[in-house]
């Protein structure tokens, strides 16, 4: 990782609200060169095309057809995904997609067999997986610092997001709720950790049947709540370790962890999934103060340092990684594969809270590569 590298050529298909973070590490990576860029806003799509050099603007069926275009960015919204994606295929080029793959499990497939036919690469975000943070934590456990890992917790508590966004209607209609919104960076974070999900129990409830938007042009208007605004789900992992899972729109405080994970021989504490890095902490049973009480626990947590993943990360280092990987002839890490799993641990754990059953999952996912130390990526030298 990190020689010389030929950039791969995107296309990126929708400059709203998120391209800009995607832009500012496009910039810095060397493995790739965004020359087109298309929106249904010809200005937004000036303006992201403005910042890289020679970049310009195509309508959709242009960028899909222009021959310097290897890999589409798709960072348009979760209804679109698995159309653009298609579209790509068709058109010989590799995807890079923002979460979900798909609005479904069925459409999801459909894009991981079309891309298995074409033999191209369909990547997904979650990339915050692959920076120090859950690297470090994938680096202790794997290093068996913590014993056999036999579960977790993940918690993603917020009070909603009606508090700050001006059109939140959407989270707390079908299609939304925290457990679509935040689960991707959650399980995926939990796959890389303990391995795929053969099996998931949920419940889901809605404790307010309307909310009221707190700011811009439309606050203090209430609205319908329209799907369940809190989840909580247990997964149980091939491995046989089992994650409790909480994720609540409807939380004003808690002083929970985000991710933790217990072994045989002591606890990790993960830092927040949404963030590419932290300070990830060991608890080992092996310095563990004799019970009593004077017995201080908290100073058993040890900072378990910078040991693994992608250094100063950002959205777009999954792309990059796909890059890295199609020159190496290896998978890549922010695959497909990995999101059609983790869009059905969670279409699972919404059937699993409807149903009042146990539900086995359709598909599974190798645990992607471990990043076993920190890398440079913008390190690289660029060739031709
Ligand atoms: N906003 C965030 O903080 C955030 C964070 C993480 C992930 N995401 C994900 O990123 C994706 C995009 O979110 P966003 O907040 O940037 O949305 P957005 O609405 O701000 O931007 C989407 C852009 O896509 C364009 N677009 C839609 N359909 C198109 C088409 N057919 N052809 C060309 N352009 C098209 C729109 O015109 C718009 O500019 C979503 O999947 C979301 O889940 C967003």
């Amino acid at each position: 990782m990190g020689g010389t590298v030929n950039p791969l050529r995107v296309g990126v298909v929708g400059a709203g609200t998120i391209s800009a973070q995607y832009s500012a590490c496009l910039q810095r990576l060397p493995q790739l060169r965004v020359t087109a860029v298309s929106d249904l806003s010809a200005e937004r799509a000036g303006a992201l095309a403005a910042e890289h050099e020679g970049a310009r603007v195509l309508e959709l069926p242009q960028l899909m057809a222009a021959d310097d275009v290897d890999v589409v960015l798709n960072l348009t919204l979760p209804r679109t995904h698995a159309e653009i994606a298609l579209q790509a295929l068709a058109a010989g080029k590799h995807v890079y997609g923002e979460k979900p793959l798909a609005m479904d499990v069925a459409e999801g497939r459909g894009v991981v067999e079309a891309a298995a036919a074409a033999g191209l690469r369909v990547g997904c975000a979650p990339d915050t997986v692959l920076g120090t943070g859950v690297q470090t934590a994938r680096a202790v456990v794997d290093a068996g610092e913590i014993g056999v890992p036999h579960s977790a917790t993940a918690f993603m508590t917020t009070p909603g997001h009606e508090r700050w966004h001006h059109f939140p209607d959407f989270y707390y209609q079908p299609g939304g709720g925290p457990l679509l919104d935040m689960g991707p960076y959650y399980i995926t974070s939990l796959v890389h950790l303990l391995g795929p999900v053969e099996r998931v129990v949920g419940v889901s409830w809605r404790p307010s049947p309307t909310r009221t938007i707190g700011r811009g042009p439309r606050a203090g208007e209430s609205f319908e709540v329209t799907t369940d605004s809190s989840t909580a789900g247990i997964l149980v992992h091939a491995s046989g370790a089992v994650s409790t899972l909480v994720m609540s729109f409807d939380t004003w405080a808690a002083r929970l962890p985000r991710i933790e994970v217990h072994g045989t021989g002591g606890s990790l504490s993960v830092p927040d999934p949404n963030l590419f890095d932290g300070t990830v902490e060991v608890y080992s049973a092996a310095s563990a103060p004799e019970p009593g009480p004077g017995a201080d626990h908290e100073a058993n947590w040890r900072d378990a340092g910078v040991r693994a993943g992608y250094l100063d990360a950002g959205r777009g280092y999954g792309l990059a990684d796909l890059a890295v990987a199609l020159g190496e002839g290896r998978a890549h890490r922010a695959s497909d594969e990995v999101a059609l799993h983790v869009l059905d641990v969670m279409e699972s754990v919404q059937r699993a809270a409807a149903t009042r059953g146990s539900v086995e999952l359709t598909t599974t996912c190798e645990r992607p590569e471990a990043i076993a130390s920190p890398v440079d990526l913008t390190a690289a030298a660029v060739g031709a």
